[in-house]
């Protein structure tokens, strides 16, 4: 079995516990690689590491532009070794490598993005209102920051941290999941073949309670980034409020796509399925409640249970496969019991509901795609999030009850709204609360469009331009250029 470590200041680096611990394919139902078990030696080792890099040596030296040209060099390694990485990150979690193979292949857009950013980020001469003073800002890298990431799309929400933070200067010590560690380490060592300096990028692999937690609550670490469930981001979230660190959190959602009568039934179906089937429903933003006008409910459910039967399950490097496995087994009996819970609340199934038995499943964690209708919003399966291929129909009669229950969650990451009708879609735009909402198309994502959650789905935004000001730290310099010092007494 193939043995991944750690890589920390330059090198990779065996755990100093010396132990590693077996990571699943998910497809096979069984371990394909070991990797390090790291722990708080390890993590103390990463950050001292960064903030060495951070204040000493080559990357400290480096000029803002010479900085943003190294990073356009990081985007094409990885662009060159795309379909390695992609077919690493479909070997540990299971996701199609289809998906995974376009997720790598643009990843690059946020080196290359940021990269061009890195030498844009200016300061200001404020016009001062005192004579005798003249003041200026700048922007310097926060610190060193943590990087946590879940195991849905490793290396893409990798990106979104770490190419913002090293333009603006930080370095960085991630901790990816602990079910997806494997292209993350792949990833550090080809950034140091490309000529990272050592200690800008360290990853610890491990797990969260042991890693997770000795970085967050690490003295030297200014920023915790992080993207999961709601629970840990919680737990992140107050750790990191007892050192008055920074925090990026996107927490998932429970996202409601809106289907009105006037909308182009086809594409909706289209984006109902896409919504909730793509990625087996292991996405963040996935549209895990269908909000269908009444009119049209019965034939919008009819065409998305056919379009959803018929999707191809089986090996997820199979370019024609269509749903693949669950990640992990606790994911897998998590999404199963949300169908018995489904199933108690009353609602009513209208396809799958079970673990996909076929042939071309083999032993791997597989559940059928599954549909509910009759569902109230108030039912744990409308306002929990499954994170798996399980969708809850709930009928409305007008814009006013969709905007109602689109709101009526603890959630805000997305919101898909399908119409023909131009100020309708405005006006829906307006008042749903999410961070991100799609007209007529759903789950698209760039690196030039803030993403966030409004509410528990999270505190900040990832992409676009404004995401720098996550990673760097304001700072005003005040010159007396003739003002008199006058009563030391009084504020100047
Ligand atoms: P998680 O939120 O526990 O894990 C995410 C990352 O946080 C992993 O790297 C993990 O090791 C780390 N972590 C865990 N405990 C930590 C702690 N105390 N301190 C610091 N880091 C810690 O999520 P998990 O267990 O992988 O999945 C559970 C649920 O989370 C899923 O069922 C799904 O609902 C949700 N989820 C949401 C994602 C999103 O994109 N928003 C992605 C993955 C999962
Ligand atoms: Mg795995």
């Amino acid at each position: 079995m193939q043995r991944y470590d750690m890589f920390i200041d330059g090198e990779s680096r065996k755990p100093a516990g010396g132990e590693w611990f077996p990571t699943d394919n998910p497809y096979v139902g069984a371990p394909w690689a070991e990797i390090a078990k790291g722990g708080e030696q390890d993590v103390d080792d990463a950050v001292t590491a960064a903030h060495r890099a951070l204040h000493t040596g080559p990357w400290a030296e480096l000029t803002a532009s010479a900085r943003g040209a190294l990073m356009r060099r990081l985007g094409d390694a990885i662009a060159a070794d795309a379909r390695r990485l992609a077919e690493l990150e479909v070997r540990d979690n299971g996701k199609l490598f289809t998906e995974m193979f376009g997720q790598v292949s643009y990843v690059p857009q946020w080196f290359h993005y940021y990269g061009g950013l890195a030498d844009k980020i200016e300061g200001t001469v404020p016009p001062m209102d005192k004579k005798g003073y003249f003041a200026y800002t700048k922007k310097e890298p926060v610190g060193v920051v943590a990087v946590i990431t879940p195991w849905n799309s490793p290396l893409m929400l990798l990106a979104w941290k770490i190419a913002p933070a090293l333009a603006a200067g930080c370095t960085v010590v991630i901790k990816p999941s602990e079910f997806t560690s494997a292209s993350t380490v792949e990833l550090v060592r080809l950034f140091h073949e490309a000529g990272l300096p050592p200690g800008v990028v360290n990853v610890v692999t491990g797990f969260g309670k042991d890693v997770g937690a000795a970085l967050v609550g690490h003295p030297l670490v200014r920023k915790i980034t992080f993207t999961g469930s709601d629970a840990t981001g919680r737990h992140i979230n107050e750790a990191a409020a007892r050192d008055f660190k920074h925090v990026s959190l996107e927490l998932g959602g429970k996202s409601p796509n809106i289907v009105f009568a006037d909308a182009d039934l086809e594409a909706a179906v289209n984006g109902a399925v896409s919504g909730i089937f793509a990625a087996t429903g292991q996405t963040c933003i996935a549209g895990s409640r269908l909000l269908v006008q009444e009119s049209v409910h019965d034939e919008i459910v009819g065409k998305v249970v056919d379009l959803a039967r018929t999707a191809r399950m089986g090996d997820p490097m199979d370019e024609h496969t269509q749903v693949g496995p669950i990640t992990t087994p606790a994911q897998y009996a998590k999404v199963l019991d949300y169908v018995a819970i489904a199933q108690q609340e009353g609602a009513d199934l209208a396809l799958g509901g079970r673990a996909a038995a076929r042939p071309e499943c083999g032993s791997g964690w597989f559940v059928e795609p599954t549909v509910f209708t009759g569902v109230r919003n108030s039912m744990r399966i409308a306002q929990e999030e499954v994170f798996g291929p399980v969708l809850a129909v709930i009928p409305f009669k007008d814009e006013d009850e969709a905007v109602t229950l689109a709101n009526d969650s603890r959630y805000g990451l997305g919101a898909g709204v399908w119409t023909s009708d131009i100020g309708r879609a405005l006006r829906m735009a307006d008042r749903i609360r999410s961070g991100t909402v799609w007209v007529n198309t759903y789950r698209a994502v760039s690196y030039l469009a803030p993403f966030g959650g409004f509410k528990d789905s999270g505190i900040g935004r990832e992409n676009g331009i404004s995401a720098i000001n996550a990673y760097v730290e304001e700072k005003s310099v005040w010159i007396n250029t003739g003002a008199p010092t006058g009563n030391p007494f009084v504020l100047r």
